[in-house]
């Protein structure tokens, strides 16, 4: 059945995208990878190179996928670039061109802590994605991830670059959790939402088995690195968020990890009866550091 599948995966040189398409060209599907930049292909891949995925350049190509995995998305505005162009007027176009094309499946990574009631610029433009998705029409798995972590991801590199300057520094007390999510679960619950009919026309939170506090994460992580582990007043955290690009926190870094968003493990766990590796775990025998 894997075979005959026709999968398109937005955002293709992305963290996700990379582990998900390295996935799927292991699983033999007809895989169909969009980016901005040349990017290096897997076996059996189509690589579709489009600044502002236009219609004209990717329409022919896409027609009739099984589904389409769109995994753009901005984390940081600039005066460039800002949520609502990308992460929800891009997902727009997105749909658009999904249902001209005739695809019959769309998968949305949204956020954590997204819901009717936030009033946080990000999530407010994750929302509104959301809404696009939903009344387009399609047939939609909407995901709302905690962190995803694994080789390379932006959290655990943010991390290691403190630990290269001998010290982590924890915004406020730390006392807020956080849900990580191995990037190897969450390639496997994106296939599965493709290919079974349980996940259909539903909104889930993409989240781990192990809920921790920040400060806890962070002394696992650089458990025998000699780090030092300081606490910094949030006021200071924040200052430093808005007037310096650079910061190892951005604003809605910040806001996201204050926001201690708790996502349902359970209901995830049981609708893909798949069993989550423990992201604490890993950070004990030291793999996450790798
Ligand atoms: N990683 C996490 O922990 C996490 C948690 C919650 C939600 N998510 C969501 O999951 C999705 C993928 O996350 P990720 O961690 O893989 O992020 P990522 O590594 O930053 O990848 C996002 C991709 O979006 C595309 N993109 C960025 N700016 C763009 C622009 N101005 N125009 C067009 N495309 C643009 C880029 O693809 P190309 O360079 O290939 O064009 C980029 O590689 C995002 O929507 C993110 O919000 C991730």
């Amino acid at each position: 059945m894997d075979k005959s599948l026709k999968i398109v995966v937005t955002g293709a040189s992305g963290f996700i995208a990379k582990n998900l398409r390295q996935y799927l060209s292991e699983k033999d599907v007809e895989l169909i990878s969009i980016s901005r930049n040349d990017f290096r292909i897997f076996t059996g891949e189509k690589k579709i190179i489009s600044n502002n995925y236009e219609q004209k350049n990717i329409l022919k190509i896409i027609k009739n996928a099984d589904a389409l995995i769109h995994l753009v998305g901005i984390g940081k505005q600039s005066v460039n670039v800002d949520y609502d162009t990308i992460n929800t007027n891009l997902t727009k176009h997105i749909v658009n061109l999904s249902n001209i094309s005739r695809i019959k499946k769309i998968v949305f990574l949204s956020g954590l802590g997204v819901s009717r009631k936030t009033s946080l610029g990000y999530f407010i433009s994750k929302y509104n994605a959301e809404r696009e998705i939903i009344h387009s029409g399609l047939n939609f798995t909407v995901f709302r991830p905690s962190y995803i972590v694994g080789k390379n991801d932006l959290f655990s590199r943010n991390l290691k670059n403190q630990i290269k300057c001998g010290e982590i520094l924890i915004p406020g007390s730390g006392s807020y959790s956080i849900q990580p999510i191995h990037v190897s679960d969450v390639v496997k619950v994106i296939f599965e939402s493709i290919s079974q009919p349980k996940f259909d026309n539903k909104i889930i939170d993409l989240v781990g088995p192990d809920y921790v506090t920040y400060e806890n994460y962070v002394k696992l992580f650089s458990k025998g690195t000699k780090t030092k582990i300081s606490k910094i007043n949030l006021e200071n955290a924040y200052h430093d968020a808005i007037i310096n690009s650079k910061s190892f926190f951005g604003v809605d870094d910040l806001n996201i990890l204050i926001g201690d968003f708790k996502g349902n493990y359970e209901r995830l766990s049981k609708i893909s009866q798949i069993k989550f590796q423990s992201v604490l775990d890993m950070l004990q025998s030291g793999r996450l550091l790798q």
